[in-house]
């Protein structure tokens, strides 16, 4: 489906089973290096634009990470005021421009279809990191890779598991991907709980319901948290018509650790995409799930770095040359025995 070199990672459409296989073996040699036990110089000389014109701390630095740690440099741009857009400028403009600059480019817009029309009229491989309400797709693999290794734990997989995905499921881009991702597993037990009005997209819906899986559409957690999988979003605020619009549904799902003892299963994972809003009028996963063994969330940023380093290899076609251009790495690391 996907050669993966010179080509640009746009949407989860463009992969099939094989594909997510590939990343995610590629994102498993990664690491010895994203845990400093060598470092690679495989993209040395090699130039990240790292666009983000939406606002981002994980995304954005783990990208950039995700590119030194493969030996390459990042040039970075963030919001759209302190950008030549806010000048009038076209995203095609910008990209020939770019294009000038950089080998690979990682970028977020809160427009739909924008980093696609941005990749028209660029010549180097680009990656979305998230398109408004539409699609992230690096996302949604690092998302599986989580639910894949958290599933294994246990002796389960995904083909079969329950996933509730929870909270502003109308606009959350990341559930949108990983939902359409899904799509190639086997029979797959979803529940959809959010409140009315926020309610997945009828076409992604669609899709799911086309391969083959099972949903449940509902607008309350009681009763439908004992999954293997509990994804909490956040209402993404930004994407609603008025702010008084967004404030109706704030703080409508929250899950704490006793709420997890009385509706989840025993061993239910909790994930989120991250940001969780801990405002006390949100607070949709409470801090005293941070000693939770299940709580993923921290796991599932680890594997965003994998997941992109993966990316940044094969499409610049390096994946096979990463180890024959390590180094040791001489200085102190916690991270290398955690
Ligand atoms: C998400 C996003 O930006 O879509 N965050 C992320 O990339 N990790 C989810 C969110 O902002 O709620």
């Amino acid at each position: 489906m996907l050669s993966f070199q010179g080509e640009n990672i746009l949407s989860v459409n463009q992969l099939d089973r094989d594909c997510i296989e590939r990343i995610f073996t590629v994102a498993k040699n990664m690491e010895p290096y994203a845990k400093k036990q060598k470092c690679t110089k495989v993209l040395d000389g090699a130039i990240l634009a790292n666009l983000f014109f939406e606002p981002s701390t994980r995304t954005r630095v783990s990208f950039g990470t995700a590119f030194n740690l493969l030996g390459g440099g990042v040039r970075e741009t963030t919001g759209m005021q302190s950008s030549a857009l806010a000048k009038g400028e076209s995203l095609y403009d910008t990209a020939r421009v770019i294009s000038a600059y950089a080998d690979a480019v990682a970028m977020r817009h809160p427009d739909a279809g924008s980093v696609a029309e941005f990749s028209s009229g660029c010549d180097v491989p680009v990656i979305n990191g998230g398109d408004g309400a539409n699609e992230h797709p690096t996302q949604a693999l690092l998302d599986l890779l989580t639910i894949e290794r958290e599933l294994t734990r246990f002796g389960g997989n995904i083909d079969g598991m329950h996933i509730a995905l929870v909270g502003d499921l109308r606009y959350g881009r990341t559930v949108h991907s990983l939902s359409k991702l899904l799509c190639h597993y086997k029979n797959v037990k979803f529940s959809m709980v959010a409140p009315d009005g926020l309610q997945m997209p009828d076409s992604i819906l669609s899709a799911v319901e086309d391969a083959g899986h099972q949903i449940k559409l509902v607008n309350q957690m009681q009763g439908n948290l004992a999954a293997d999988i509990v994804y909490q979003t956040r209402i993404q605020e930004e994407r609603f018509p008025s702010q008084e619009e967004a404030n109706k549904y704030r703080g409508g799902f929250r899950i704490s650790q006793s709420i997890y003892n009385t509706h989840c299963k025993p061993n239910s994972v909790l994930m989120h995409p991250l940001p969780r809003d801990s405002r006390i009028e949100a607070n949709e996963l409470d801090n005293d799930l941070n000693a939770n063994d299940n709580l993923a969330i921290f796991r599932q940023v680890q594997n965003g770095v994998l997941i992109r380093m993966a990316l940044f290899a094969l499409t610049l076609g390096v994946e096979n040359k990463v180890q024959q251009y390590e180094v040791d790495v001489p200085w102190f690391s916690r991270k290398r025995d955690s």
